[in-house]
């Protein structure tokens, strides 16, 4: 049996993983960035080829990761989640900072973010996996819950694109059963 709605008892991080390119900055909503190997600290983070972000990360092999409080209102997850930078500027009237790397760190609804250097990809039929050291972490809010995926879907009754890595048909899951 493969009951995909199981998948949805993993446990995940919501995010917002930014880059640059040239002079542009650009980010997306991302609940797939972990960490992979303690000593040296490194992250991996799954992002779909279709994503403005993606190209930004293969062009400049630098991103950075907002982890999102509890209070990130749905407005900002849509701007950043559900609509691509190749339309409009994400960051325009958002606050942000750039980091050491020149990718931009959100400073509103972001508990702690990261900075990392990519050493490695890995294609995933839709998906690159991007391997990176982290070259730089702080915490931005210490006394703010962080946003789990679970908390999103359930208590914010929030939606996933296609494009995410963690996107469930639930209806043609339905239908297998
Ligand atoms: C809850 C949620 C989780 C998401 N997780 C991922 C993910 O892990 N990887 C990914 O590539 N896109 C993910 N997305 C989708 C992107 O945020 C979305 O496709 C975005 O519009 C891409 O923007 P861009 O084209 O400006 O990069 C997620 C979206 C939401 C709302």
């Amino acid at each position: 049996m493969v009951d995909l709605e199981s998948l949805f008892k993993l446990s995940y991080g919501m995010c917002v993983v930014s880059s640059k390119k040239k002079d542009s900055i650009n980010g997306c909503i991302v609940n797939t960035v972990f960490q992979i190997v303690p000593e040296p600290p490194m992250v991996a983070a799954s992002i779909n080829r279709n994503c403005l972000t993606h190209d930004y990360i293969t062009e400049s092999k630098v991103f950075a990761v907002s982890v999102l409080s509890q209070q990130a209102p749905m407005s900002f997850i849509r701007r950043f989640g559900f609509r691509s930078g190749g339309d409009f500027d994400k960051f325009r009237k958002v606050n942000y900072k750039l980091g050491q790397t020149g990718a931009p760190i959100l400073l509103d609804n972001t508990v702690a973010f990261l900075e990392a250097q990519v050493t490695e990809s890995v294609d995933v039929v839709t998906h690159t996996l991007f391997i990176a050291n982290i070259v730089a972490c702080q915490m931005l809010n210490e006394s703010a819950e962080p946003m789990t995926y679970a908390y999103y879907r359930d208590i914010k009754q929030g939606k996933t694109p296609k494009t995410a890595a963690t996107y469930i048909n639930l209806e043609k899951n339905r239908k297998k059963e």
